[in-house]
């Protein structure tokens, strides 16, 4: 494809962030909610219990081994307890950012893997943030939202030209070089300009838009670098087991300017190191299955 053409693509899809939806309203309800420091469980439950595949993740989640509860919780009540409003709130913005697109049937299946990927990597950001001393509520928003701007790719394409953006049976890692290569611009940088639209956090841009790059971006290195290892992480948990592409995210993640990087934030990661954790985001990952 010519240069050209090439421009022209990538300057429709930054075109398209500043038509995207809003935030959605219970988004704000709840962000406001737990805000406010008048505000009680009690708001919480009424705002979460209308939502039903919302209120399963709260339960799911005070039951998922981050609490490390021995008696199972059943009840909404005690799940919001349990989890507290951080969490929630957390939940929230995950469940609402792909609210607006479960809509379009066409493209589904897409969504919902791409969404499956994000919760899961919410999960691994959040197990490795207290290795790291970040924030896990921090760090699970940004594994919830570092490949956002596959939405917008998604969105813009038919699914004949989405099969060419995201062959099957190739490396996730090449998703950014057909991106560049097609589109003339990478789902980071689209991402990133998304969630900035949306004002959110310096911090969360850095990592949305340098999650593939963590070396290159301007601050917080060490939160980017844990949503890169988060994202590597939950790739490597979805391959079989010894399989050529399982053997090449260990590599990465083993190269040696990413153990020098993994060091220079306090990790000493090792073939050890990577068979222990990945053990620990399996068992987080199955138990929200
Ligand atoms: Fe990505
Ligand atoms: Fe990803």
């Amino acid at each position: 494809m010519g240069a050209s053409a090439k421009k022209k693509i990538a300057s429709q899809l930054i075109q398209e962030i500043a038509d995207f939806p809003p935030l959605p309203d219970v988004v704000q309800a709840i962000l406001q909610a737990s805000s406010d420091p008048e505000s009680s469980v009690a708001d919480l439950h009424s705002l979460v219990e209308e939502d039903i595949s919302l209120s399963s993740s709260v339960i799911k989640l005070a039951n998922s081994p981050f609490f490390g509860l021995s008696r199972e919780v059943s009840s909404l009540p005690r799940a919001l307890t349990v989890v507290g409003m951080e969490e929630v709130q957390n939940l929230v913005i995950a469940n609402a950012m792909f609210q607006p697109f479960k809509e379009f049937n066409s493209k589904k299946d897409r969504l919902e893997t791409l969404w499956d990927h994000s919760f899961r990597c919410a999960l691994t950001a959040k197990l490795l943030a207290p290795r790291f001393c970040l924030s896990s509520s921090e760090c699970f928003i940004a594994g919830q939202l570092h490949d956002l701007g596959k939405i917008l790719v998604i969105m813009a394409f038919s699914n004949q030209s989405l099969a060419k953006i995201y062959p099957e049976g190739v490396a996730i890692s090449s998703h950014v070089t057909s991106e560049q290569e097609l589109l003339g611009v990478t789902h980071d940088i689209l991402g990133a300009r998304l969630v900035r639209n949306w004002l959110f956090p310096e911090k969360l841009c850095m990592a949305v838009g340098y999650h593939h790059r963590p070396e290159k971006a301007t601050s917080h290195h060490e939160f980017c670098h844990v949503v890169w290892l988060a994202d590597t992480f939950t790739h490597l948990a979805d391959e079989e087991p010894g399989s050529a592409s399982s053997q090449a995210l260990i590599e990465l993640l083993l190269s040696k300017t990413a153990v020098q990087r993994s060091a220079g934030f306090g990790m000493d990661m090792t073939p050890f190191l990577v068979d222990e954790l990945l053990h620990d985001i399996m068992e987080v990952h199955d138990s929200f299955k």
